[in-house]
Order: C-alpha cells, then structure tokens, then sequence
C-alpha cells in the first residue's frame, strides 16, 4: 500500500493565552500543499505486534519517537489487532518548518491502517487517536481546507484559498515549536479575542492572492522572529524583493505567499532563488 501525506500551511493562525495544561487555544485556518511525504506499507498478522520503519531522512528517528510508528502502535492498540505494520517512509517534507509533516505522515498511517484492516475505526473512533499524537493531526485526517479550534482537535471544513498557488520559501534552518510558544508567552502575546472571533471564511476563501495576504495573520511571528533573528530579515528581504506580502507557516521557519497564476509565480521564484533558500512553488489543496 502506498499513502501519500501532504504538508500543510497556516494561512491565518491566532493564539489566545495558555491554559492549565500549558497548552494554548489556537484559531486557525489550515490547508494541504503540493509537497507530499510518501510511505510504503504492508502488514502482516503476529501473535506479538510490532513497528519496523524506515526513514529516507538520517536524521529522524525511527523508532517508538517517530509519529509515524506512534501512530502504528495507537491503532493496532485501539483496535487490539495482532498484526505487524513495516513502512519505508520518503521524505520530501522538511521537518522543524513548520509545514505539518510528521502530524501529515501520523494521519496518512492511521487511514492506512483503517483501509488495510477493512474500515476497523470510524471517523469518530479515529479522532481521539489523532489529538493524543498532535496539534495538527486532527486536520490532516480532514485536509484539504479546516478551521481548526481548540488545541487543533475541533476540525471544520471550509472551501480552499481562491489561489491556486503557493510559493513556499524554505529556510536552512527549523524552529522549534515548543520554544517559539514559550516565547510567545514571555512576550505576553495571549489575548482571549485573538481566537474568540471568527473572520468571514467564505468571503475569505473567494479573495484573490494579493487580497488574502492582506488579510492573514500569524500570531507566532513575533516569538519565532525573537527566537530566529535571520527569519525576520530573510522575510523583510522577500517581501523586498518580490513586491508582496510574505507570511509564516505555523511556528516556522517555512514562509509563504500565495499566488493566482503559476507563470508569475515561477517569475518571482527567479527573484529570490538561491542556493541556500530551497523555494518551491506548489499547489494549495491539491
Ligand atoms: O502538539 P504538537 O506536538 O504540535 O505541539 C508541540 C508543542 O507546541 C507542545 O509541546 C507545546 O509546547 C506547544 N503547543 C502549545 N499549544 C498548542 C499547540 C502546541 O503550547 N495548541
């Protein structure tokens, strides 16, 4: 069986202050991109289950750390099936960016699994699952376009950003989240209307690209930028250079910009190409 598991951005991402458990009260509006991570699964019964997984990225973890064989063991646990599950994931998804992709691959695998063992778990029985592995696991059982509430587990799907296309910008460098929420709150940036008032999605989802980017916001900006100085001048410098404005995905490092045309977006690719930024231009809701 072969999954494919798209990266995601954060087109408008608000953050109210931080609650009991630590964790904060996001809004916000996600979307799948044209960057896909891909796995090869089989399965096979085994009186004693277990997760073998292989990783193309060196870097990563592949053993019980890796959200991937989290979400395996969560299945075959859940639904008590006695069955070993081998993956060989490919990444193309940069990890630390910002773009979702382990939470994509978690997903992918849980609805892996739900096919392979014939439609064992709802949707419902699905989502508990996915909120225990992420934040933004939840959505990505939805894709392509949500509004997520909550600590992401309240999903609501909603049209697809107008623009067809995304330029992603892709920093050499990640940011780690939960370093960029601490930030955020030592900088006292948690204010309860940040996620209590909704914009108007749908009017929203119809604006043209440099209408949109007017509008979105991203409320880990300013910590991501106090923890990476580089990322704020390296956005400063696109939005130079391009002309329009620049957002960040999630908690970083991955900025974008949406646009209504491929042929101006490979155009101003040309404009900030170079050989450490890895820029893409990619499809939004593919
Ligand atoms: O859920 P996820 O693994 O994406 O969260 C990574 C970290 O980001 C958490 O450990 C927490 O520090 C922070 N976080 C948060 N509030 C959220 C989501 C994430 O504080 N809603």
């Amino acid at each position: 069986m072969r999954l494919l598991a798209p990266a995601k951005i954060n087109l408008y991402l608000r953050v109210g202050p931080s609650m009991a458990d630590g964790f904060h009260p996001l809004l916000t509006w996600m979307c799948t991109v044209g960057l896909f991570d891909t796995m090869d699964v089989s399965t096979q019964p085994a009186p004693s289950p277990q997760v073998l997984l292989h990783c193309s990225d060196p870097q990563l973890p592949t053993d019980g750390r890796n959200l991937v064989a989290k979400a395996a063991s969560l299945f075959l646990d859940a639904f008590a099936i006695d069955a070993s599950v081998y993956v060989v994931l490919q990444k193309k998804i940069p990890a630390g960016g910002g773009l979702g992709g382990g939470s994509s691959d978690a997903a992918a695998m849980l609805l892996g699994l739900r096919r392979a063992f014939d439609s064992e778990g709802s949707d419902e029985a699905l989502a508990p699952l996915a909120a225990k592995l992420g934040s933004d696991v939840p959505f990505f059982l939805h894709g392509p376009s949500a509004v997520c509430k909550g600590r992401g587990e309240m999903v609501r799907a909603i049209a697809p950003p107008a623009p067809p296309w995304a330029m992603l910008i892709l920093p050499p460098f990640g940011v780690a989240t939960p370093e960029v929420y601490r930030r955020f709150d030592r900088m006292d940036l948690g204010r309860e209307e940040n996620v209590s008032v909704e914009p108007d999605w749908q009017t929203w989802s119809a604006l043209p690209a440099a209408a949109l980017m007017e509008k979105l916001v991203n409320d880990l900006e300013a910590p991501a930028f106090a923890v990476a100085p580089q990322l704020e001048v390296l956005r400063r410098d696109c939005e130079r250079k391009l002309g329009r404005v620049v957002r960040m995905s999630g908690s970083g490092s991955t900025l974008f910009t949406l646009y209504d045309g491929r042929e101006e977006a490979e155009r101003d690719l040309e404009k900030i190409r170079s050989a450490e930024l890895g820029s893409v231009i990619v499809e939004t809701a593919p």
